[in-house]
């Protein structure tokens, strides 16, 4: 009996140990993060203005805890020297680092960098939407994208994602952003297919069930910023992410093969004035599908979807108004 006791204790104690070798693990990033934000560097040029690093900070760029999970070294030496190099318009400031200033910063940000075992998430959860949150989670996507009003606004606001895009496209998306879209912002994860099929089947289960989140802090912050109707409009144009389709000026739209009539998702930024208010209004609130160029080719991968479902009245209302605001004054011009 003794001897049983002693070796039920013994387990316990292994697994006790077990377990906090894992807790170890899984929280050395955020312990290379709170080293980062008390490094002079931090100190000096204040990052932590514009990132979250470790538990707090600024809400403009990416949240930084686990960026070399994303990030290789050669990618942050581009981006440190020179970001509006690799992003053009961006709003990280050039530091002018040096390169051992440079080689300092990297030095850091190399462990912040979290341990993730796809196939043990796999196997932990019973069902393949459940692991595929799981991932999303781990994978901390929400550092530049934003579902409901947690996240950044880096990346397009996934709330509705699985209104807009395919399974097929976004499956092809994962593999390989940049493939896709060459000099995307999006990292290449280099995920295994398993991992993609989970996120994807997670990642079409977004069908505004976060709106209502979304909708209160659109609200609550137009009325702090008095920013009715314009800038609530581009709140709630960010919200729907149309610029994930028209483009990241609302005036350069996406590949969209075999789309009349160019093959391409068609620039909003003189909706405004080449439409009747209320005809704007009608493709908004119900979508509107591409005719094809081959009417024997392939379905045009991306409509306009219909929004009804995720705009009240003067939500619509405050869109209009934005997208009045961005009409070019060229434009006006030609147009009277
Ligand atoms: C004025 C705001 C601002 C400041 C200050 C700032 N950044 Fe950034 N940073 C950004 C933005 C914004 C991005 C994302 C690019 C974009 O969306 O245009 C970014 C991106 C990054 C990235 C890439 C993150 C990723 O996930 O790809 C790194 C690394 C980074 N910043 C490091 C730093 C460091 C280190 C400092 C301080 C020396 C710093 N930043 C200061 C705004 C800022
Ligand atoms: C460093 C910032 C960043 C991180 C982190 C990030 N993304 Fe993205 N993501 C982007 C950007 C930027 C785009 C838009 C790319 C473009 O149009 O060039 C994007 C686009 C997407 C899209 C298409 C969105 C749409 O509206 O059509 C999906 C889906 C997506 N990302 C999923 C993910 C997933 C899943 C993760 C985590 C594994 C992730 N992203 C992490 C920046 C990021
Ligand atoms: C999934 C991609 C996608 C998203 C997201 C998207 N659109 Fe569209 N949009 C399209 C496509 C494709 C067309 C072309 C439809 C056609 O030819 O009938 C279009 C057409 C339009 C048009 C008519 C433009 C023209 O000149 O024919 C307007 C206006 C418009 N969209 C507004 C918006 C607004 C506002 C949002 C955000 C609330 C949005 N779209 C989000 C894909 C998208």
């Amino acid at each position: 009996m003794r001897t049983l006791i002693f070796l039920m204790l013994f387990s316990a104690a292994i697994t006790a140990e077990a377990g906090a070798a894992d807790k170890k693990k899984d929280t050395a990033y955020l312990k290379a993060a709170e080293r980062f934000l008390k490094s002079d560097i931090v100190k000096q040029k204040n990052c932590n203005i514009c990132h979250t690093i470790g538990k707090s900070g600024g809400t403009v760029g990416p949240i930084l805890n686990q960026v070399s999970n994303r990030r290789s070294v050669e990618w942050l030496r581009k981006w440190l020297k020179d970001p509006n190099e690799v992003k053009p318009g961006t709003k990280m400031p050039n530091f002018q680092f040096s390169d051992i200033e440079i080689e300092t910063i990297v030095g850091y940000l190399k462990e912040m960098k979290r341990e993730i075992d796809g196939t043990e998430i796999l196997a932990r959860n019973s069902n393949l939407l459940e692991a595929g949150k799981d991932l999303f989670q781990s994978y901390d996507c929400l550092a530049c994208h934003r579902i409901g009003k947690t996240g950044r606004f880096n990346g397009p606001n996934l709330t509705w994602l699985g209104i807009r895009k395919t399974r097929d496209w976004e499956t092809v998306w994962l593999r390989d952003p940049d493939a896709y879209k060459p000099n995307t912002f999006m990292p290449n994860y280099h995920l295994e297919e398993s991992e993609i099929e989970a996120l994807v089947t997670y990642l079409e289960s977004l069908t505004g069930g976060e709106n209502e989140t979304s909708r209160e802090w659109e609200s609550i912050t137009a009325f702090f910023l008095d920013a009715r109707p314009r800038e609530r409009g581009r709140l709630v144009s960010e919200r729907l992410a149309c610029w994930s389709c028209h483009g990241p000026n609302l005036d350069e739209g996406e590949r969209n093969p075999n789309a009349q009539p160019d093959g391409f998702v068609p620039p909003i930024n003189t909706s405004y004035i080449d439409f009747e208010e209320e005809d704007l209004a009608a493709i908004i609130m119900q979508g509107s599908i591409p005719l094809k160029i081959d009417a024997d080719g392939q379905t045009p991968p991306f409509s306009c979807p219909p929004w009804n479902d995720a705009l009240d009245e003067s939500e619509l209302d405050d869109l209009l108004a934005f997208l009045n605001s961005i009409v070019p004054e060229s434009a006006k011009w030609e147009f009277e």
